[in-house]
C-alpha cells in the first residue's frame, strides 16, 4: 500500500488536488486514521474574529481523547509503515504533503483569514512560510548523519547514531495556525517521529484542513494525530505526564511555557519552548531612516501585532528622532484596517475578546502614565468588535506596561535614547530575549551591538527576519531549543553511542 503510494507520488509528480475552502474544512479530530467526535460528544465553536460569525463547530476533545492520541502514535511508531520507512521514504511523503499544500494554497489561506482574522496576503504568504518548513525538512530527512569518532583505545570503534526521540506533542498557539504546526511537525516527522497536534482552540481548522492533506499525501494512519479542545489543561496534562510521550513542543505564552516545563520535569521529557519575547527594535543616527521606517512598520504590524517576534520597545537615537517620528506617523496613517478578506487590508483584528481587552488595558496604562499618544489609541467599534487602531505612543518608560511586557498588538511604543550605551543597556533591561533589530550604516556599531544585544535572533537593517534556513528561538525566559534550520531537527532526535569493541584489525 505504502510502496504503491510512494511510486503513485512519484510517478503522477504528486497529482493535482484541487479543494474548494467547505470540502476543506473538517469538523472532526483526527485519531489512527479516522476523523472523530470528542469521547463526550461536546463541540465548541470557532468564530470569525472579523465578525463573530460561527465558521465551524469542532470536538471539544478530553483527556481520554488525548490518551487515545498518544496510544495511536506510540503504536504507529514501531509500525512497519512508518519504523521501517527509509529517509528518502519519509522525504517523498514529507514532499507529496508539500506538493498538495502548495496547490490547495488558496483554499487554506481562505481558512486561515476566516477563523484567525489575519489579512488574505498574509494567509497566502504564511502558507507560503509554513509550507517552506515542510519542503525544508524533506530535504533534512535524507541528512539526519550519524558519526564515526576515532577511538583513543586500538581495536575498537566508536560510532554515534541518530535516532527518532518517540511520540512528540506539539501545542501550537492561533497567531500562525500552519506555520507553527509545520516547523515542528514537519521535524518530527522527518527525524522518524509521530506526532499528537493540540492546535490552538481560536484556529483549529487551518490545522485540520492540513491534517486532511496529510493524509491525500500517504502519510500513514496514527502518524499525525490532531486533539481539538478549548479545555487546555486536562489535554495538555495528557501530554506532559504520559510516559508514551517522549517529547513536548510548544509555542505560545511564557505562562503557559513555564507550566508545562514544570509538567514535563517528572518525566524528564524533552522539552523545546518558543515563548514571549520584547523585542528592542534600535535606530541609530546612522541608520538609513526610510528602511528603518520600512522595517518598523513591517516587523510591528505583522499580523497586526500577535506575533513574537514582533518589535515591541522602539528606540530612537535622539539626533534622528524627530524626522523618524514624521516619517512613521505618515506610513501608520496610510495603513488599512478591516476584515482580512478584502484584498486592501493590511491590518485585522485582534484574535479574541481577551487579546483585545490587553491591548486597550496596555495603551490606558500608558495614557496613565504621562505615555503621549501621537496615533491612533482607541478601538474601532465601527468595523468590528475586535477592532483597534494602529497606534503609537511616545515617551514610553518602565514601569508603564508597554515597557515592560510584549503588547501582541498593533501599538508602536517610542522611546528616545542618547548613546549606545544606553540603548543597549535598556534593550537588554527584560527577561525576555526572543528577537531584537537594529538600523545602522555604522559596521563597527553593527558588530558591538549584534555581540552586546541579549537575545537569539538578530534583524539588522531588516524587518522580517524568519525563515525555514534559519534557527529559530530565544534565549532567557523566551524559550530552550531552536526550530527551523538543520538544528531544528535535533529536538526530535536521541543521540545513541555504540562501542564496538575487541575488534581484531
Ligand atoms: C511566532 O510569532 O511565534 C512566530 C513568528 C515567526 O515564525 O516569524
Amino acid at each position: 500500500m505504502l510502496r504503491s503510494l510512494l511510486l503513485r507520488n512519484k510517478m503522477s509528480d504528486f497529482g493535482l488536488v484541487h479543494r474548494n475552502i467547505s470540502s476543506l474544512i473538517q469538523s472532526k479530530g483526527f485519531i489512527n486514521g479516522s476523523w472523530v467526535d470528542s469521547s463526550n460528544r461536546e463541540t465548541f465553536a470557532v468564530t470569525n474574529p472579523a465578525n463573530g460569525k460561527v465558521i465551524a463547530n469542532v470536538p471539544n476533545m478530553t483527556a481520554d481523547d488525548a490518551e487515545k492520541a498518544v496510544a495511536a502514535a506510540k503504536k504507529t511508531l514501531h509500525a512497519p509503515e512508518w519504523a521501517d520507512l527509509t529517509a528518502k521514504q519519509r522525504s517523498i511523503l514529507l514532499k507529496s504533503w508539500y506538493s498538495l499544500i502548495e496547490q490547495n494554497r488558496e483554499e487554506i489561506a481562505k481558512i486561515m483569514t476566516a477563523e484567525s482574522g489575519k489579512p488574505i496576503n498574509e494567509s497566502l504568504g504564511e502558507v507560503t512560510y509554513g509550507n517552506s518548513f515542510i519542503e525544508w525538512f524533506a530535504e533534512e530527512a535524507r541528512r539526519i548523519h550519524g558519526e564515526v569518532v576515532p577511538s583513543p583505545t586500538p581495536n575498537r570503534e566508536l560510532i554515534i547514531m541518530k535516532q527518532p526521540l518517540g511520540v512528540a506533542a506539539l501545542i501550537t498557539p492561533w497567531n500562525f495556525p500552519l506555520a507553527m504546526i509545520t516547523r515542528k511537525a514537519g521535524a518530527a516527522l522527518a527525524a522518524g517521529c509521530t506526532v499528537v497536534i493540540k492546535p490552538a482552540e481560536d484556529t483549529p481548522l487551518t490545522a485540520l484542513a492540513i491534517t486532511k492533506l496529510a493524509v491525500d499525501a500517504g502519510i500513514p494512519s496514527g502518524v499525525i494525530n490532531v486533539v481539538t479542545t478549548n479545555k487546555a489543561a486536562p489535554v495538555g496534562n495528557v501530554l506532559c505526564t504520559s510516559p508514551d510521550v517522549a517529547g513536548i513542543s510548544f509555542t505560545g505564552s511564557t505562562e503557559v511555557g513555564k507550566l508545562l516545563y514544570r509538567n514535563c520535569a517528572d518525566g524528564v521529557k524533552r522539552i523545546s519552548l518558543e515563548l514571549g519575547g520584547n523585542a528592542p527594535f534600535i535606530v541609530f543616527d546612522s541608520a538609513n531612516l526610510e528602511k528603518a521606517v520600512d522595517g518598523a512598520i513591517a516587523s510591528k504590524f505583522r499580523n497586526c501585532g500577535q506575533t513574537c517576534v514582533s518589535a515591541n520597545r522602539f528606540f530612537i537615537q535622539q539626533g534622528v528622532y524627530d524626522k523618524f517620528i514624521d516619517l512613521l506617523k505618515t506610513k501608520v496613517a496610510a495603513l488599512k484596517m478591516g476584515p482580512g478578506d478584502e484584498s486592501s487590508v493590511q491590518i485585522g483584528p485582534l484574535i479574541n475578546k481577551a487579546q483585545f481587552t490587553k491591548v486597550s488595558a496596555f495603551v490606558d496604562d500608558a495614557k496613565k502614565q504621562n505615555g503621549t499618544i501621537i496615533a491612533g489609541g482607541k478601538p474601532r467599534p465601527d468595523i468590528g468588535e475586535l477592532f483597534y487602531e494602529p497606534t503609537i505612543v511616545t515617551d514610553v518608560k518602565a514601569p508603564m506596561k508597554l515597557y515592560t511586557d510584549e503588547v501582541f498588538g498593533p501599538v508602536l511604543s517610542i522611546i528616545k535614547f542618547n548613546s549606545e550605551e544606553e540603548a543597549i543597556a535598556k534593550a537588554n533591561d527584560t527577561n525576555r530575549g526572543l528577537a531584537g533589530y537594529f538600523y545602522s550604516e555604522n559596521v563597527q556599531q553593527i558588530f558591538r551591538v549584534a555581540r552586546k544585544l541579549e537575545v537569539g535572533m538578530i534583524g539588522i537593517n531588516e524587518g522580517i527576519i524568519s525563515t525555514a534556513e534559519a534557527p529559530f528561538g530565544g534565549v532567557k525566559e523566551s524559550g530552550i531549543g531552536r526550530e527551523g534550520s538543520h538544528h531544528g531537527i535535533d529536538e526530535y532526535v536521541e543521540i545513541k553511542y555504540l562501542c564496538l569493541g575487541n575488534l581484531k584489525y
